[in-house]
């Protein structure tokens, strides 16, 4: 089977991080996001995944292709860029990124890369060629900023039971206007109607983004800048071949920051249920706490709930961490104090800081001692030398 991963966009809602690497390469709970979804992908036997890529080619970015880390462990090899910098192409960061996955995995990656952004259905027609073969087999469609327990096993056999032309799952959510919502037929699934990002209220049942489509699909879509939500879907279920299913476990949108972290949340208690093990123990930890084994947790810490720390960090003695995202490298000096926040790669925090409410550091960004920042937003490489008393940029 064969999977297409819609990989659009700059990632605005998630600078600063997506100043540092493409969204799709953010950390999430330890891995870039989309690994997540490559390895779900893997594990119900897809042999190729294609990622419908649009980065402009003219943008830029600066620092070490093949930055210096832990030795080979995933994430230390796909190099960092920024806005600011030398001419090395966004593209450039995902094929390092996917030869080291290609690999690892076992799995083919490759990218189909527009000139014009085409949309959420374009990027199908333009990776025509590789998502049809002999087979007739359907393929995989997902949003690249998505994470669930991803059911495919489940949406297959679906897809098998109702003989539509399109499967997609949804989800149930208290504000369903920033989605595409969709209305079904209670018993069959059926979709009686597809409305992207309605005015009034229609339901509360959204498109997940993950879909599952017959080859015959792609005969519908255009080479040209095409919504899949607003063009194709809402066609197919007039010919009531579109087919919804309730995704099972949970589901998160992690395209923002606030949304990250409920995020991890909800992954971080997926994980306690299906794999515990992963999760660390010790009278240091509350609740779910994923710690990477290179890692150094020092003395007298409280750490968690709701907690990632990647590779290579140091957390010295007696700081306390809640509902926050470390990311590799990252250095924690004593008794600062974490929470509702990401830390990105390579940065450290002084001692007696403290850093809350949405506070997200790019990369390497150096908080000094004893300073507050309530909700700052910090660009890469910055030292910060006096408090962020109230949420704002810091250029
Ligand atoms: N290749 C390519 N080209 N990808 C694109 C383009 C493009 O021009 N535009 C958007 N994408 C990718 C994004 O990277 C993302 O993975 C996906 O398409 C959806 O775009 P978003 O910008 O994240 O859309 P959204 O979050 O507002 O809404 C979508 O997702 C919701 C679920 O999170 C829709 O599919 C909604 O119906 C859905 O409910
Ligand atoms: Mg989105």
């Amino acid at each position: 089977m064969k999977a297409l991963i819609l990989v659009g966009g700059f990632g605005t809602r998630l600078r600063p991080l997506t100043l540092s690497v493409p969204k799709p390469l953010v950390d999430f709970a330890n891995k870039p996001m989309i690994l997540h979804q490559i390895e779900a992908l893997k594990a119900v036997g897809v042999t190729e995944v294609v990622l419908a890529i649009n980065y402009q080619p003219e943008v830029k970015f600066s620092g070490p292709l093949w930055s210096t880390g832990t030795g080979t462990r995933y994430g230390t090899r796909y190099g960092t860029f920024s806005l600011f910098g030398k001419k090395h192409l966004f593209l450039q960061v995902m094929l390092n990124f996917l030869k080291e996955f290609e690999t690892k995995l076992g799995i083919k990656i490759t990218c189909s890369q527009e000139t014009d952004p085409l949309g959420t259905a374009g990027p199908l027609a333009l990776a025509r060629d590789k998502l049809i073969d002999d087979s007739g087999e359907p393929f995989f469609v997902l949003n690249s900023d998505v994470i669930s327990e991803y059911p495919f096993k489940e949406i297959i056999e679906f897809h098998k039971s109702h003989g539509g032309e399109a499967s997609i799952m949804v989800t149930k959510v208290d504000e369903p206007s920033k989605y595409g919502v969709v209305v079904t037929e209670e018993s069959t699934g059926q979709v009686e109607k597809f409305v992207e990002k309605p005015k009034i209220f229609v339901g509360n049942k959204i498109n997940a983004g993950i879909y599952l489509l017959d080859p015959s699909v792609l005969d519908r879509i255009q080479l040209r800048p095409t919504s899949i939500e607003k063009e194709v879907f809402p066609k197919i279920a007039a010919e009531k071949k579109l087919y919804a299913m309730v995704l099972p476990g949970f589901w998160m949108d992690i395209g923002q920051p606030r949304d990250y972290i409920t995020g991890l949340r909800l992954y971080l208690d997926s994980l306690r249920k299906k794999s515990s093990s992963k999760l660390a123990v010790g009278a240091h930890i509350v609740g779910n706490v994923l710690v990477d084994e290179t890692s150094k947790i020092g003395e007298a810490c409280l750490i968690g709930p709701d907690v990632a720390i990647g590779p290579g960090c140091v957390v010295e003695s007696g700081v306390r961490l809640s509902r926050c995202t470390i990311m590799r490298g990252v250095r924690v000096k004593k008794h600062a104090c974490i929470s509702s926040s990401i830390i990105g790669w390579h940065s450290t925090v002084g001692q007696w800081a403290r850093v809350e409410n949405m506070t997200i550091l790019g990369e390497d960004v150096h908080v000094c001692d004893e300073i507050y920042s309530n909700g700052g937003v910090v660009l890469p490489h910055k030292e910060i030398k006096s408090s962020i008393l109230k949420p704002e940029i810091v250029m």
